[in-house]
């Protein structure tokens, strides 16, 4: 056993702090950690709490911009909690690198890379094979490297196999994501962590790891695990495309989706979980269905039906208008341009395929967002001021806004008095 996994027995003389909702345990080990891709939305909160739960934590990062921003302890991104955590951290505790040289020194690399699709909604390995390959001169036999990046089923074996195959003895773990962008530090304490390793002596390190923070840890098979991943964002994203298909049916034939929806929901658990409709987007729901479509030889009717009604809502919202009213010449604004509601993320956001419909119709389009810094984009109370204004993004500041006498396109049901959430 490496001289740092066993003097991992000792006691960290790190404070006990508070994370992830609940009093944070002192940690059983010193194991030290690197995470590579750690400026990212998922590297960051769980580097955080990590190095909050005692582990001297090294984020590695090659956008040398978030890691100065970081430095100086400024967040490259919203995440709700995180700026105390950042603050209450300094090295040896949490350190900063853009050197992939420096996972030479941990005990475990904790890989968050991103996995998206290609231009032919393939999955696409090449940050994670690429970050693999950068770190390799400097990996040694004892260490372990828990992939955290969501991905294809059977990545994590075949990492294995590429890792054996150079005569290194470093063991492979898959340990999934499944937090909501933005509240990464209060979920990683709440959601059961799932787990999987190549080996025994793997397994018992994250479980070591992961227990640290979470008092409920499940194992699963590699695949299995990476299957759970993708078959939790699927899910969800088929969900959302019911409840778009519903939207759509209602409002195609003059009908309130929202009057329709409250009826059902009031007192009736069983449909407890039927969302609202809205953009069904952002880095990951779209990518992950796509990823399981691949793994299924594309045989997927769900989840390609669900991808056809997700993607087409915004033609949807553009068609209906142009049944009341020209486009071409109007002013049109759009309201919140993130993915979601309250965060600054607006990485595969419908709203900005919305203003591209809007612009092809010839319409000029007023973006607004308080959270995106765009210098292009204008005050909610200017786009506001438009022909016709679309709701991008559902962001609660909106709530606030008088909407009254305004021409408001709403899928949302964000402009509706006390619809059911
Ligand atoms: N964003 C989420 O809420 C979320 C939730 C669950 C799972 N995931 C999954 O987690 C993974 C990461 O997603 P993300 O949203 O954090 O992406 P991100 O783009 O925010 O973060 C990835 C980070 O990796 C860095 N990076 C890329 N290649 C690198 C390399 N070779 N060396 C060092 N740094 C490198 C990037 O600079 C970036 O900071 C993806 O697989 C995603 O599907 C994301």
């Amino acid at each position: 056993m490496p001289a740092t996994l066993a003097s991992s027995r000792k006691r960290s003389s790190a404070p006990a702090r508070r994370a992830g909702g609940r009093t944070a345990a002192a940690p059983r080990a010193t194991l030290r950690i690197a995470v590579v891709g750690g400026a990212g939305h998922v590297g960051l909160p769980l580097s955080l709490v990590l190095a909050t739960h005692g582990f001297p934590v090294t984020i590695i990062d090659h956008d040398r911009r978030k890691i100065e921003a970081l430095k100086q302890k400024r967040l490259p991104f919203l995440e709700e909690g995180a700026q105390p955590l950042l603050d209450a951290l300094a090295a040896p505790a949490l350190a900063f690198s853009s050197s992939h040289q420096d996972v030479a020194t941990a005990d475990v690399i904790i890989l968050t890379v991103g996995t998206p699709l290609d231009d032919h909604l393939n999955p696409d390995l090449t940050q994670v094979y690429g970050a693999i390959e950068q770190i390799r001169p400097s990996l040694r036999d004892g260490q372990v490297l828990v992939l955290r990046s969501t991905l294809f089923p059977g990545t994590s074996e075949k990492i294995q196999e590429r890792l054996r195959a150079l005569g290194l003895k470093v063991g492979v773990s898959f340990c999934p994501e499944r937090i909501a962008q933005g509240k990464a530090i209060k979920e990683l304490g709440e959601l059961p962590q799932l787990i999987s390793a190549s080996d025994a002596r793997t397994l018992a390190i994250v479980r070591r790891v992961f227990s640290a923070f979470n008092r409920e840890v499940i194992e699963l098979g590699m695949v299995e695990a990476e299957l759970a991943k993708l078959f939790t964002n699927a899910w969800r994203y088929i969900k959302f495309a019911v409840a778009n298909q519903f939207y759509m049916t209602a409002t195609e034939k003059g009908l309130d989706f929202y009057r329709i929806r409250d009826a059902m929901m009031r007192r009736y658990e069983r449909v407890a979980d039927f969302p609202a409709a809205g953009f069904a987007a952002g880095p990951c729901l779209l990518k992950d269905t796509m990823q399981l479509a691949a793994y299924n030889r594309q045989h997927f009717a769900v989840g390609h039906a669900a991808m056809l009604l997700n993607e087409t809502l915004p033609d949807f919202l553009v068609e209906q208008v142009k049944r009341r009213r020209a486009l071409s010449g109007a002013r049109v604004g759009i309201l919140g341009m993130a993915f979601k509601a309250d965060n600054d993320d607006h990485r595969e956001s419908l709203a900005y395929k919305l203003r591209k419909l809007l612009e092809y119709e010839g319409a000029t389009v007023l973006c607004s967002d308080p959270y995106i810094a765009d210098p292009s984009f204008v005050p909610a109370a200017q786009a506001l001021r438009c022909d016709v204004v679309f709701i991008g993004c559902p962001h609660t500041a909106y709530r606030q806004l008088s909407f009254e006498g305004r021409d408001v396109v709403d899928c949302w049901g964000l402009t509706r008095q006390g619809r059911a959430a």
